[in-house]
């Protein structure tokens, strides 16, 4: 595996490939888990090269957020993408990816006015921004995101389809442990007790599932079925439990399948989110 500091090596690098060959992108912050694992395990099974980056990303962390603590376990990280087959890896210092005067952002409207969008103000034009200077560097055919942060996955899709931006953005279902619990870099933050109790956010959200299976309807009825789920979980706060339509990502009063049933809550200081499509 090749690793790549600037953003010059990468132009380089890329300009060096020929043409046709198609190439797999796998954004990430480091820290990485199997869920991120299995983006790169996509990437190869359907592209020819994948390229993998590691970046804390300054602009989409709030200035109460973990930015500063944010895990960054490098050699760790550059043996996982290597076992994995990643060919390329661009990890940039944030002095290299933006100008000192950097002023430029890309913002899609609207996507973001609830779930995490309303409770982390910023959050997602940050994540735009970068994936799209991101998407420019490395022009592949197809980039993988996770479904876990949907509303991420959801966001980025309509930024590439309005901005023209020639790259296939593919949504792989979220990896989760036996427990249910879906895989974070944040997870490390947690006690056995806290992570144990965290699997009850995805009993809550399957649950509540097998409600809407079952004939129900009523978005309150579903959502109090996972806050009751959620309440047993003893979080130190429940940021939201909403349940949105896909287009728009806004509340809806009615479930009809494709609706996404989100969750955001804090255990302490970790934030955890997770989500289903009913
Ligand atoms: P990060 O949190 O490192 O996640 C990188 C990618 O891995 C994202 O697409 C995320 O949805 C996916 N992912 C995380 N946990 C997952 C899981 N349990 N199963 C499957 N996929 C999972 O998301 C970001 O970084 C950043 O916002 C980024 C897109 C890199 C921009 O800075």
């Amino acid at each position: 595996m090749q690793i790549l500091k600037t953003r010059e090596a990468l132009r380089t690098w890329r300009k060096s490939l020929p043409g046709p060959i198609s190439v797999g992108f796998v954004p990430t912050m480091g820290a990485l888990h199997a869920g991120h694992l299995k983006l790169i395990t996509e990437s190869r099974h359907h592209t020819e090269i994948t390229v993998a980056s590691i970046f804390v990303n300054p602009l989409q962390f709030g200035p109460k957020e973990d930015f500063t603590r944010y895990p960054r376990p490098f050699e760790e990280d550059c043996r996982l993408l290597e076992a994995a087959g990643t060919t390329v890896l661009f990890a940039p210092e944030k002095a290299d990816f933006y100008q000192p005067d950097h002023t430029a952002y890309c913002d899609v409207a609207e996507l973001d006015r609830y779930l995490c969008g309303a409770s982390r103000p910023g959050h997602f034009r940050g994540v735009c921004t970068v994936v799209l200077k991101l998407l420019l560097l490395v022009a592949p055919t197809y980039a993988y995101f996770g479904q876990k942060d949907i509303q991420q996955a959801l966001i980025l899709k309509r930024m590439v389809r309005d901005l023209d931006v020639d790259t296939d953005l593919q949504v792989i279902e979220t990896v989760r442990e036996a427990s249910g619990l879906a895989l974070s870099s944040r997870n490390i933050y947690l006690s056995e007790g806290e992570k144990a109790r965290a699997a009850k956010l995805w009993q809550g959200l399957t649950s509540a599932k097998a409600m809407f299976a079952a004939g129900e309807r009523q978005s309150e009825k579903i959502k109090d079925a996972v806050r009751h789920a959620v309440n047993a979980a003893y979080p130190t706060r429940i940021d939201y439990i909403e349940l949105v339509e896909p287009s728009r990502l806004s509340p809806t009063p009615e479930a009809t399948a494709n609706c996404v049933l989100a969750l955001a809550v804090y255990f302490g200081k970790t934030r955890l989110i997770d989500n289903l499509i009913l």
